[in-house]
Parts: C-alpha cells; structure tokens; sequence
C-alpha cells in the first residue's frame, strides 16, 4: 500500500546504506490513521515532524488526499519532502507551514512523529488543542526505544483520552482525542532572563539547550572578543556569522559587545531561528542582527564573512552528526573571506582540528577545559 515510501531519498540530508528516508514508525502511524485519513476532506490533514515527507506523501498517495498542510523543524526535511514529493508528481497535494495558527486551523487528523524533546511535544500538543477542529485525532509515533511514559502525560495535559497502540516492529503509536483548548495566551517562545549573560533568552520548544546556557556555548563565549580583535583589519563593516544559532546566544553577544559588526544568525531548524528572533528583539537587537533559516551557508556568498563562530550538533560515536560539522566548517571555509576566522567548540576528544585545517585553514587551539577545546581557524590571505 505504501509503495511509495521505498522511493524516498534523504537528499540533501546525509545519505548511506544504513541510514532510510521512513520507518516502521511511518507505517503504523499510517495504518492506525487510516480510518481517519480516508474520511477526512480536504485540507483537514495535518503533518508534523515528518522527516522527509513519508507521511506527507505517503498520506497524500494512499488516501488521494490534498491540501495537507505539513510542518517540519528542519529545512533539510523540507527540502527533501518537495523533492521527493516533484519526483512522485505530488507536489500540489501539499503545502509547508511554520508552526502556528494557518497550519492547525480546522484540522481534523493530526499525524505526528514524537519529537525526542518533552517540551517540543509540548509546544506542539499545545498548539493542536489551541487552533486544529475540537473533534481532532492525533495520530504521534516513534520508535519504542525513544518513546517515554512522560510523551503520554504531556499529551495528557492537551488531550483528554490519550492511548497507545499495540507495538509493531519496535514501534507504537500515541492516540489522542479530546483537544482541550488553552485560555492561556500561547506559552512559546518562554523568555528568560539570564544574570551570567546579561541577556534575556527566548527559547522555543524545539530550540538546542531550550533558554539556558549550554556549557560548550559559555566556554566558547570567552573567546568572542578575542576573535572580533583578530579580524578587525578586515574593515569597519565586516559581517560575523553565528553557524547553528540555536537561540542566538553567541549572535546577541557578537552584537552587543561589537557595534560596528554586521551580524547574521543562521540556523537550519525553524525553532531555533524563531527562537532566535525572539531573543534579538527581548534584548532590543532585532535591527542589529539578520536571523536566517539556512542549510549551512548556502545563501551566503563565496568570501564574504570575516568571522564565522559555530558551536555544531556533535553526538558522541554517530558517524552522522559529525558529517554534519564537517559540512557546516566546509561551508565556512568557503565563506570566509580570505584571512578571515572561524572559531569552533567541541568536544575534546572529536579530532576535528585535522579537519579544519583542511576545510577552513592553519588552525589553532585558543582554549581546553575539561571537556571542550576551542578552536580558530584562519582562512588563506589569498
Ligand atoms: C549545538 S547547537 C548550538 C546552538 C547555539 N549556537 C548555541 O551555542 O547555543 C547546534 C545548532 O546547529 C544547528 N544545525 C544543525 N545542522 C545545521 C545545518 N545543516 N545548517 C544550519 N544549522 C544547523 C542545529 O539546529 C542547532 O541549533
């Protein structure tokens, strides 16, 4: 039945034999939803967390649905769901929206992939029961080994009856019905205010470190200044980038401390870049900093930035997240200008310098706790 779903590629997310563009989890989402999926009209489906469009398209080709509306964090997802969705003639049986009011209104099935973080899960039951039809049905799976009783209890805050589906190949699905609508005003972004920074955060459900410091971010903070003084003769305008700005906490900084810089905050996820607005105009920085959602750099030009400060995703042993950072310091070794500077955070024991010196330039450790190292690549003067 769902054929469709053997066709979808990752690209431009990481691809390799090991890793598939839908699961088992899709599939039952799917077949638990399908009673609903084929009474529903159109516009009354709604997608979130799809990764890289098998629920979207594989609800849009098995049910002949239109007028999904589908939300994804990721740009990569996004982009990856209207490519595989123009290979498979789905294109118009679709459209992507924040998440927000326009993607819920007068929606009647909800199919979801659980987020790994409780309060995204939050954020986003709290958004259903706020705006999609009081008769909605959620249909939220995941893979056994990522599900928690907890996803249950925060869907039970929003829904009245929330039920698990019996297991199949490692994978279950949450049932919700009931939507209670929230008379509060919308919880999200939470804006705090943070003594250390001298900065309030605003944090997203979906944001990295929600709207506290994470400590690679602090250890990195301490070389801000140091890298803005080692970039200066390159002009009173030079643009400094925060790569992977999460909540924007280095790009305030950068802003902040060093007025004469143009600074740009990219992220690749649209809770962080919301989440990073928000954090700009609570500190009155909003007409100081550009928030951009970006895959890397790729709407930056060739040598255009003096400095580019990135704290990139690194998990612990996945072969993934590491490609990740190699392609983000690729990309600042393409967009920095020549003699510009990258400065970079990790943990100690990812052997990342090797790497920067290969994408980016001589490189260099300006600082090591026990846990990270710093480090500041040069681009080549010519
Ligand atoms: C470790 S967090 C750092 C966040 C923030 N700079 C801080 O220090 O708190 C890494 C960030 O990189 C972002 N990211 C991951 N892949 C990306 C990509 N391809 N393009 C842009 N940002 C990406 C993630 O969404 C996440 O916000």
């Amino acid at each position: 039945m769902y054929e469709l779903l053997d066709t979808l590629r990752r690209d431009p997310d990481i691809e390799a034999p090991n890793l598939f563009a839908s699961d088992t989890a899709d599939r039952l989402v799917l077949d638990e939803a399908a009673g609903a999926l084929s009474a529903a009209g159109p516009g009354e489906v709604v997608v979130i967390g799809d990764r890289y469009g098998a629920l979207t398209l594989g609800a849009a080709d098995a049910y002949a649905l239109s007028g999904i509306r589908s939300h994804q964090d990721r740009l990569v997802g996004e982009i990856a769901l209207a490519q595989n969705a123009e290979r498979a003639g789905l294109s118009d049986r679709f459209v992507s929206l924040p998440l927000g009011e326009e993607l819920l209104t007068g929606a009647r099935v909800v199919l979801l992939q659980l987020p790994r973080g409780l309060v995204e899960l939050d954020e986003i039951a709290d958004a259903i029961a706020r705006w999609a039809d009081p008769g909605v049905v959620l249909f939220a799976g995941g893979r056994i080994k990522h599900l928690t009783r907890a996803m249950n209890d925060t869907l039970a805050v929003h829904f009245d009856d929330v039920r698990a589906s019996l297991a199949r190949q490692k994978s279950r699905v949450l049932v919700a019905r009931g939507a209670r609508r929230p008379v509060d005003a919308v919880p999200y972004p939470v804006l705090v205010p943070n003594a250390e920074l001298g900065l309030v955060v605003a944090a997203h459900g979906g944001a990295f470190a929600g709207a506290t410091l994470d400590i690679g971010t602090r250890f990195v903070l301490e070389f801000v200044d140091r890298a803005v003084e080692t970039v200066q003769g390159l002009g009173p305008d030079a643009t400094a980038i925060d790569l992977g700005c999460g909540t924007g906490i280095i790009a305030a900084r950068l802003a902040e401390r060093h007025p004469g810089l143009r600074v740009l905050a990219t992220d690749q996820s649209a809770a962080a870049v919301a989440s990073a607005s928000a954090t700009m105009r609570a500190n009155g920085l909003d007409d100081r900093v550009r928030v951009v959602r970006d895959d890397g750099l790729s709407n930056q030009a060739d040598r255009s930035a003096a400095l580019i400060v990135c704290n990139p995703p690194f998990h612990v042993g996945s072969a993934v997240h590491t490609g990740v950072a190699l392609a983000l310091f690729r990309e600042a070794g393409r967009v920095l200008r020549p003699g510009g500077l990258l400065v970079t955070v990790f943990n100690s024991h990812l052997a990342h310098r090797s790497e920067l010196q290969r994408l980016v330039g001589s490189s260099e450790v300006w600082g090591q706790n026990p846990k990270f190292t710093v480090i500041a690549s040069i681009a080549p003067p010519t």
